[in-house]
């Protein structure tokens, strides 16, 4: 029987690749985003190329009104969601005291609020029948405080927490729960955190490669995939070292990141 997976934040970047490689492995989509021209471009490439049903639903998710279309128009409408790519997010890089109240609250909203809604609306619906796959898109940044990306990593922070513990929690309803922690990513995240795009993509990982690998980390039913063998070793070599020093070296080089100075 066909599955079908739900990818939030499919316009662009990790969530756009997602849909095409859950396609090309014969998966009817629902895709979400604000930007409906490219949610509308991105359902008519795969429909095209893969012969597949995808629904385009144009939502904000940090709207309480946005989730709840989002859940009418998918297990509302009686489609079961076999795999939830809780993908959108967004983080600013900068001074704690020059962000304003809306960004930090919008980061919370989306990062934290959002995801831990979606997650549990979900989690219901897969527990009741017994199965079902989640992927909650963590990050590097999850792994130590960030100073210059407080809000952002401590968004992140939770959300590894939060799949984590729904890992060991589902399991005996055969619910698989996946965190993604990528490491710097070519995607639209740099220009939007206010970083300097030329330094971050200079190391930066190809969503393609971030994805694939995240696709066979959840076929071996593994509880964490980090892309990369080099996010891999930093976040094996600093423990190590006290959290502090290394939180006081990672601040050092989201600095570095940054156009303000
Ligand atoms: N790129 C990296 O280096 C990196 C590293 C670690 C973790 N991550 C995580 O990876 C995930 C994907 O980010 P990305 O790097 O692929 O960045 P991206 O290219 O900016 O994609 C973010 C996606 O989230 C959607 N989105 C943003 N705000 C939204 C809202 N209010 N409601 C609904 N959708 C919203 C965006 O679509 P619209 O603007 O059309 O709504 C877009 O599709 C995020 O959770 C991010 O924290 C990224």
């Amino acid at each position: 029987m066909t599955k079908t997976a739900l990818i939030t934040g499919a316009s662009s970047g990790i969530g756009k690749v997602f849909a095409q490689h859950l396609a090309a492995k014969n998966y009817d989509l629902f895709i979400t985003a604000r930007r409906s021209d490219l949610l509308e471009n991105l359902a008519n490439e795969i429909r095209e190329k893969h012969k597949v049903k995808v629904t385009p639903l144009v939502i904000d998710l940090i709207t309480v009104e946005g989730r709840d279309t989002l859940f009418s128009e998918t297990e509302g409408k009686g489609h079961q969601i076999d795999l939830l790519v809780n993908n959108a997010g967004f983080g600013y890089a900068g001074s704690f005291l020059k962000q304003t109240r809306e960004s930090i609250i919008q980061m919370i909203e989306l990062n934290v609020t959002a995801v831990t809604d979606i997650t549990h609306f979900f989690a219901k619906k897969m527990t009741e029948r017994k199965h079902g796959e989640m992927i909650i898109v963590s990050s590097v940044a999850a792994f130590q405080a960030i100073p210059y990306f407080s809000v952002y990593t401590a968004t992140k922070a939770y959300d590894k927490f939060l799949a984590q513990s729904l890992y060991h929690e589902l399991q005996k309803h055969n619910v698989h729960v996946l965190t993604l922690c990528p490491g710097k990513t070519s995607t639209e995240f740099a220009k939007i955190a206010s970083m300097s795009e030329q330094k971050f993509d200079r190391n930066s990982m190809s969503c393609d490669i971030v994805v694939r690998g995240c696709l066979k980390a959840l076929k071996k039913k593994k509880w964490q995939y980090v892309p990369g063998i080099k996010n891999r070793f930093i976040i094996g070599v600093q423990t190590f070292f006290s959290q502090k020093f290394v939180s006081k070296v990672a601040g050092g080089v989201v600095r570095k990141d940054q156009q303000e100075t």
